[in-house]
């Protein structure tokens, strides 16, 4: 199940809009109603107004009426983990932080896994 969250965030890492880091993005949530929502990161000139990936697909999710997430897949260049803020604001929608998995993979395919308790 994992896997398809991690194909549906490399997806969306594709249309992320990031020329000021050149760090593409792509995160997808697996919400309580089953379905996969993804966002990439977009960024701004004036950088704070940026969001990142994590947090987009997150909005979405909540934006289809959706409260509640038991997992989320996160594709960039080099299996980075999520920024403090994200993890906030996943932690607002998890079902449960300690068994809530967070995927992260690189662009190699290389993967890593942890939960959000353990991130936070
Ligand atoms: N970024 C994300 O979208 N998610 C992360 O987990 C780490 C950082 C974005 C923010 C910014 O657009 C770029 O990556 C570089 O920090």
């Amino acid at each position: 199940m994992m896997e398809t969250l991690f194909e549906a965030a490399a997806k969306v890492r594709a249309k992320a809009y990031s020329p000021y880091s050149n760090y593409g993005v792509g995160a997808a949530v697996l919400g309580e109603d089953g379905n996969v929502y993804s966002g990439c990161n977009v960024e701004n000139a004036s950088y704070g107004l940026s969001i990142c990936a994590e947090r987009s697909a997150v909005f979405s999710m909540v934006a289809s009426g959706v409260q509640k997430a038991f997992r989320c897949a996160v594709v960039t260049k080099d299996g980075g983990t999520p920024c403090g803020a994200c993890l906030q604001v996943l932690l607002e929608f998890a079902d449960d932080p300690m068994t809530f998995e967070v995927g992260l993979m690189d662009e190699n395919g290389s993967k890593k896994s942890f939960t959000l308790g353990k991130l936070l």
